[in-house]
């Protein structure tokens, strides 16, 4: 897919507030920092089109961006990141689970992990909930240019039997060496069977 147009929608926190189009949507999701907002941006070939941070916690709104006029993506604040007051992670939890939960436009998920930790228990329960309510994901290995190649297919290999998937399953990325970009985008082209 050759990327033409973007344009930034709208934030949202609620329902009544996402945007009221029938446009297929891709969700990117993951734990605080693995790097959702900088795929985007490398996705979209956009440095600042969406807010990214070295601090956790930096997207706290559900963005969406309309992609070509044909669909969106929508940036999900991140779970996981412990120094964010009582109230704002009590506010997040419920903010991502509407929309996975509600949102018609839901076409598929990108579910982002960082290639040096293991999955952990919210990433094996997305994937549940995922499965169960018969929405189509990919797995993302974020970072790979911190590992040396022949670490990257050994973390690829070890995260594989974790997750139970093939080793095509899953797409090792990054946004410093683009690696995995092209991949992502054909990806997304399945999904919408285009
Ligand atoms: P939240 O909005 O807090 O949920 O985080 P996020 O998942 O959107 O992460 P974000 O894109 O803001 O990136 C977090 C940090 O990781 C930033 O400092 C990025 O520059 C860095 N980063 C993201 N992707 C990569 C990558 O592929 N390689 C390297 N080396 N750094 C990355
Ligand atoms: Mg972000």
């Amino acid at each position: 897919m050759i990327i033409k147009t973007v344009q930034f929608v709208k934030s949202a926190v609620k329902p009544s507030q996402y945007p009221e189009y029938d446009f297929p949507e891709i969700a990117f999701a993951g734990r605080s920092n693995v790097g959702k907002s900088s795929l985007i941006n490398t996705l979209i070939q956009r440095k600042d089109m969406v807010k990214t941070s070295s601090k956790p916690g930096c997207t706290q709104l559900i963005n969406f961006f309309m992609i070509n006029e044909i669909l969106s993506f929508v940036d999900l604040p991140g779970y996981g990141y412990a120094k964010v007051s009582k109230k704002i992670r009590a506010q997040w939890q419920p903010m991502v689970e509407l929309y996975l939960s509600h949102r018609q436009n839901l076409l598929g998920l990108i579910l982002l992990i960082d290639i040096r930790r293991d999955p952990q228990k919210e990433e094996f329960d997305m994937m549940d909930w995922l499965e169960t309510h018969d929405i189509p994901y990919l797995v993302i290995l974020t970072k790979s240019d911190k590992l040396s190649k022949t670490n990257q297919q050994k973390r690829l290999l070890s995260i594989c039997t974790r997750l139970g998937r093939e080793k095509n399953g899953v797409i090792l990325f990054s946004t410093k060496t683009k690696q995995g970009r092209d991949t992502v985008l054909e990806e997304i082209e399945n999904l919408m069977g285009i």
